[in-house]
């Protein structure tokens, strides 16, 4: 288990969640199984971090793809096949550098750009991450196994309705070399989303 999922109260899993909205929507007789269940199939099988992770290994092996992912995301992932929602409006990647670490959350609720890093993490909503990844940052971050130098700073980004934020983490120096297909198997959610580095 990882560390910070000890330290933060663990809601149901999606699929709990879906099979008890399926229930009382059956037992009010609401047609909404094929719904929920084209629901389930998407987050379960389509939104998943593994796309996320293949627009970071893009952006490392084709600088005029990152230049264009930093301008406008959501243009830039519509090149590689990925869409968003109509309402994430903007998709805004923010890159990581050796001085700098960017962290997203969401202080109202629990936005992500889910098609891309696939749906939040139980942590991710917790009221406790929401309020303390904006006061006091750096021990949250430590507390979730990211120690970082104090000469790095960090810059927190609250989510909105329309405007979702992935982190693009920097590219391992030891992976020089390595083929696209296989950067994407290094790319984890949570460096996309900032709470931790490759
Ligand atoms: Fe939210």
């Amino acid at each position: 288990m990882p560390k910070h999922d000890s330290v933060i109260q663990r809601t149901a899993p999606v699929e709990r969640r879906v099979d008890a909205i399926q229930a009382v929507l059956e037992e009010r007789d609401v047609k909404a199984a094929e719904t929920l269940g084209e629901l389930r199939h998407l987050a379960q099988e389509q939104w998943i971090p593994q796309n996320g992770a293949r627009v970071v290994a893009k952006a490392w092996v084709d600088p005029a793809f990152r230049k264009r992912l930093l301008a406008d995301g959501r243009a830039a992932v519509a090149e590689l096949g990925f869409s968003m929602p109509k309402h994430h409006r903007h998709l805004v990647v923010l890159e990581n550098s050796p001085t700098v670490q960017n962290v997203i959350c969401c202080t109202q609720c629990s936005c992500t750009a889910f098609t891309l890093i696939g749906l939040p993490p139980d942590w991710y909503k917790d009221l406790e991450y929401r309020a303390r990844i904006v006061r006091e940052s750096r021990t949250v971050l430590r507390e979730m196994g990211l120690d970082l130098p104090a000469e790095i700073e960090i810059r927190v980004w609250d989510t909105t309705a329309d405007t979702r934020y992935m982190v693009l983490p920097m590219r391992p120096p030891e992976t020089a070399g390595w083929p696209e297909e296989k950067l994407i198997g290094i790319v984890t959610r949570d460096s996309m989303i900032g709470v931790a580095r490759l």
